[in-house]
């Protein structure tokens, strides 16, 4: 069921300051690139607030939020919307152009965090203890989930699937990366997924399963839902891992089993390669995401930073679940 994806970017709002256009990889997913006189603008008009004032003080996100849209002629927050809950696409590259050193950690915080709150907000993070989260990989590691393992392919999966929050998106920004080969972030459309109404008509789709997280994750108790639901208009949606599902007995580990299979060796994913400085916003609810395995090199270092988070926009709330 491959959908026939509207040329979105010609109905997209238009603004000032930056620029949309269809990824080759795929039509679904849209590159945005904000120009570099903007993004310094936008930093010199939020210097006075450091990253720990946006953590302490929640409304300064928005505050942010509303600086960096006046500074792209209002037009940003309504294509951010459109974009993430238009089901053809969901998916955005995003390139704050100028801001691509580690050094600029800080500044990339706070600019994901502008464009974050213009349709939501994000939600607690337990890992960090704060609404982003940044976290190294390196070499090698001793951690307790596949986060932040190196040499092996993080399977496909939605974020959020074992906490008690809305998570309608993920944000996922590369800080740094040196020593790097492979480690491509991997998406997967569900209207791409050849097996979707395979799996989406099983009985088991929709039973209710538990899903628990190791002692990192900071969440403490399970959650209980199925691995499928449908969005308003009745399409499927999807909350899953790999890791974190509990099936209760023998046929719900092998249904599982199956699902894992059939994801993993979709031939819709797309390897997406996410420079220094840029960040992956996707729809977490019809789109998975996960991570091609690296090479193994002693100075081997990423550092990542994510948000999720919850709509808040007056058109994504009409449509929560879009
Ligand atoms: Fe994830």
């Amino acid at each position: 069921m491959h959908a026939t994806v509207q040329p979105i970017t010609k109905n997209m709002p238009s603004g000032q300051g930056f620029t949309l256009q269809a990824s080759a990889l795929s039509e679904r997913l849209l590159e945005l690139k904000i120009e570099a006189d903007v993004v310094q603008a936008f930093l010199e008009q939020v210097a006075e607030w450091p990253v720990q004032a946006l953590e302490y003080k929640s409304m300064l996100r928005f505050r942010v939020a509303a600086i960096l849209n006046e500074l792209c002629g209002k037009a940003l927050q309504p294509l951010l919307v459109e974009a993430l809950t238009n089901r053809d696409t969901g998916a955005l590259l995003i390139t704050p152009e100028g801001l691509n050193q580690v050094e600029q950690a800080e500044e990339m915080v706070k600019f994901t965090t502008a464009v974050a709150h213009l349709f939501g907000r994000s939600n607690f993070d337990a890992m960090s203890g704060q609404y982003y989260a940044r976290f190294v990989v390196k070499n090698e590691d001793n951690s307790d989930s596949y986060l932040r393992q190196a040499h092996r392919v993080m399977e496909l999966h939605n974020d959020g699937t074992y906490v008690d929050q809305d998570t309608d998106y993920v944000l996922m920004l590369k800080i740094d990366e040196q020593n790097m080969e492979g480690g491509n972030s991997l998406l997967l459309h569900l209207d791409d997924w050849a097996d979707l109404d395979r799996f989406y008509s099983h009985p088991m789709a929709h039973k209710e399963m538990r899903w628990a997280a190791p002692p990192s994750k900071n969440t403490g108790k399970d959650v209980f839902h199925p691995v499928f639901d449908a969005d308003r208009s009745g399409r499927p949606i999807m909350s899953y891992i790999d890791q974190f599902v509990q099936p209760a007995n023998y046929e719900e580990g092998n249904w599982l089993t199956d699902l894992s299979e059939s994801l993993e060796s979709s031939p819709s994913i797309l390897s997406v390669r996410v420079p220094v400085g840029s960040f992956l916003l996707i729809n977490n609810h019809f789109w998975l995401h996960g991570r091609d395995k690296f090479t193994a090199h002693q100075g081997l270092r990423r550092e990542l930073m994510r948000q999720r988070g919850y709509f808040t926009h007056a058109k994504t709330l009409r449509n929560p679940k879009q």
